[in-house]
């Protein structure tokens, strides 16, 4: 196949360092002679035509803004077979050979079934979560554990002033490496994610009552979104302890800022793969990381691999928080 012009968009929820990534896919572009064009508001602004070109200077003064410049939106309309074959003509009549598609799992699936309607299509893993199975991070992880930690610092210095229990839920639907991570930096008495069962009595009252002996005086609670209901565990920690506690939800706060040097390299290196891939009309590919070295995977094959939660981690960390 003869790639001559290829396109970007960004889909599902914004990560910080997917300017980084739209960037890297632009200039590899255009510095390989190909005509680019960014696809705004996701798969949706590609059914309506929302596209605009892109040269040298439309990536300038982004890789350190988080968000993405391109927007982003959930598509109803091309979660459906006539949507995907809508978007593959609108790509055939605007030239495009192939797209880049900078998101989570959701977005991938649409890269598949564009694809499949003959647009070859590379996946880029952009969310906060870290929760694809094939690479060891996606872009935006690393920016939001900072941010994470840096919001329960400044929790922790309230909850110690007042010797209280905070509770505090970070992002993460079906994923615990934000909470896992966050609680090891933030020295969390307790860590709940949605791969491990918990046990109230055992993991949040006993610990906090045994370090409670040892002279602990405040406590964190990490828990990540896919648990949920901090503010009813809270009271609860609050009837059974008779310590008083609060429950704090950050929330989208963790997907803002400027992103880390860490996204912004992989980001910036993960784009470059993923124009290098349609410039060889190579779709179908996800782009990962594994041992610091850039690879790609077929799309299906990624989005069945498991991924495998750190139990020995999860251990560790409730070993030294005691
Ligand atoms: O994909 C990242 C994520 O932040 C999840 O942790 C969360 O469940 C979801 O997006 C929420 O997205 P939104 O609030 O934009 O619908």
């Amino acid at each position: 196949m003869n790639t001559k012009t290829i396109a970007v968009l960004t889909s599902g929820g914004d990560a910080p360092g997917m300017n980084a990534a739209i960037r890297a896919v632009v200039r590899t572009a255009l510095a390989d002679g190909l005509r680019v064009l960014g696809i705004r508001r996701g798969y949706n602004g590609l059914l309506n035509g929302d596209v605009i070109d892109m040269n040298l200077r439309s990536v300038s003064d982004i890789i350190h803004h988080g968000g993405t410049m391109l927007y982003t939106a959930r598509s109803p309309e091309f979660n459906t077979p006539a949507g995907v074959k809508k978007a593959a003509n609108m790509c055939r009549n605007l030239g495009i050979d192939g797209v880049v598609v900078i998101g989570g799992d959701g977005s991938f699936r649409g890269a598949r079934d564009l694809t499949g309607e003959g647009i070859p299509c590379v996946g880029v893993p952009g969310t906060i979560d870290n929760d694809i199975a094939c690479t060891e991070y996606t872009i935006g992880y690393d920016t939001a554990m900072n941010t994470a930690m840096e919001m329960v610092d400044r929790l922790r210095d309230t909850t110690e002033s007042h010797d209280r229990c905070s509770v505090v839920e970070v992002m993460g639907r079906r994923c615990g490496d934000l909470a896992l991570n966050t609680g090891i930096a933030v020295g969390a008495t307790t860590i709940l994610v949605p791969e491990v069962e918990f046990d109230f009595e055992r993991d949040v009252v006993n610990r906090m009552r045994s370090t409670q002996r040892t002279g602990k005086r405040h406590f964190i609670i990490v828990v990540a979104e896919g648990v949920g209901g901090v503010s009813e565990l809270s009271a609860k920690i609050q009837d059974e302890t008779g310590i008083e506690s609060r429950a704090t939800i950050l929330g989208h706060v963790q997907r803002g800022g400027s992103p880390t040097m860490r996204d912004r390299v992989l980001g910036s290196l993960m784009g470059n793969h993923a124009a290098n891939l349609l410039k060889e009309g190579i779709g179908n590919r996800v782009v990962a990381i594994r041992a610091n070295k850039v690879v790609d995977f077929d799309i299906t094959e990624a989005l069945n691999q498991k991924r495998v939660f750190d139990e020995e981690r999860y251990r560790i960390a409730h070993k030294i928080s005691i």
